[in-house]
């Protein structure tokens, strides 16, 4: 097996979630991109939020109108309330309600301690951390309006949690990406605590090294991706599709009894592999 072999693309059941609509945040690039794809391959409808980069939101769109469903752009930063209840308004007006809710958005503001300005802290913990606590406070509130729909779910809502490996491998030099990782996953378990008795679902995937824009410089070059893969027992970087098949799993009543867990999907990297050879 090649280490750059590509995941699988045309696996996922095309009628698994049909009749759904999806939310993806950050869906214009990376795994969320990948995920919308695949929520639209399953025959979720599916809405690409994007907060830039408005041209490639519109090309997921078409990407997923060609599979047969229906797909909207729209803009809105997840760590703005009014510009979340704004768009999920928006989407319960033009979508009629939301069933899966994939809080994706996230981004990387590396820094040492002594070098990490506040705004690059707050930054991140305002877009991954606060910015899936709004959209979930937001899905959650549809979810509980509308209720179980038999024929659509047997769940009344899913929220799936872009994690990290991060949430339990601390990580010199990014504090702030990690702290907001470690409060996605107790915000995640919490909400699932609190929302099961509703019969909605909260679940994380915490994906490891995936081959997108927000890490290339771990991966783009030959001696990168050597170090890179020290890391990875199973011995490839993995592809958006690999994190995007987790999500369209978990949002599908396939896995209707899963409820606050981590799917880990990281090729290994969580298996402490330095202990392969030593300890
Ligand atoms: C980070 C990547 C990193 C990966 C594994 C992800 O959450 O966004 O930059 O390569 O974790 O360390």
């Amino acid at each position: 097996m090649s280490v750059t072999e590509s995941a699988p693309k045309g696996v996922i059941p095309a009628h698994l979630l049909r009749g759904q609509k999806a939310l993806v945040t950050g869906a214009n690039s990376g795994i969320g991109m990948a995920t919308a794809i695949g929520l639209g391959r399953a025959g979720a409808d599916v809405v690409v939020n994007y907060v830039a980069g408005r041209e490639d939101a519109e090309k997921v769109v078409e990407e997923i109108t060609s599979l047969g469903v229906r797909a909207a752009a729209y803009e809105a930063d997840v760590s703005q309330e009014d510009q979340v209840v704004a768009m999920m308004d928006w989407m319960v007006r033009e979508f009629g309600t939301i069933d899966i809710l994939v809080a994706n958005a996230g981004l990387q503001r590396d820094a040492t301690i002594m070098e990490m300005t506040l705004a690059q802290w707050q930054k991140v913990l305002d877009v991954n951390l606060t910015g899936q606590f709004l959209c979930a406070r937001e899905a959650t509130k549809e979810f509980v309006r509308r209720g179980v729909v038999p024929e659509v779910s047997r769940a009344a809502g899913k929220i799936i949690c872009m994690s990290s490996v991060h949430q339990i491998i601390p990580w010199s030099g990014h504090v702030n990406y990690a702290s907001s990782k470690g409060g996605v996953l107790m915000m995640m378990q919490t909400l699932a605590q609190e929302l099961a008795p509703k019969k909605i679902r909260v679940n994380a995937v915490a994906p490891g090294a995936i081959r997108t824009p927000i890490n290339r410089s771990a991966w783009e070059t030959p001696e990168a991706e050597r170090d890179l893969l020290q890391l990875i027992p199973y011995g490839r970087v993995g592809d958006p599709e690999d994190v995007a098949h987790a999500v369209v799993a978990l949002a599908s009543d396939l896995l209707d009894y899963v409820v606050g867990a981590t799917l880990y999907v990281d090729g290994g990297m969580t298996l402490f592999p330095g202990f392969a050879t030593g300890g």
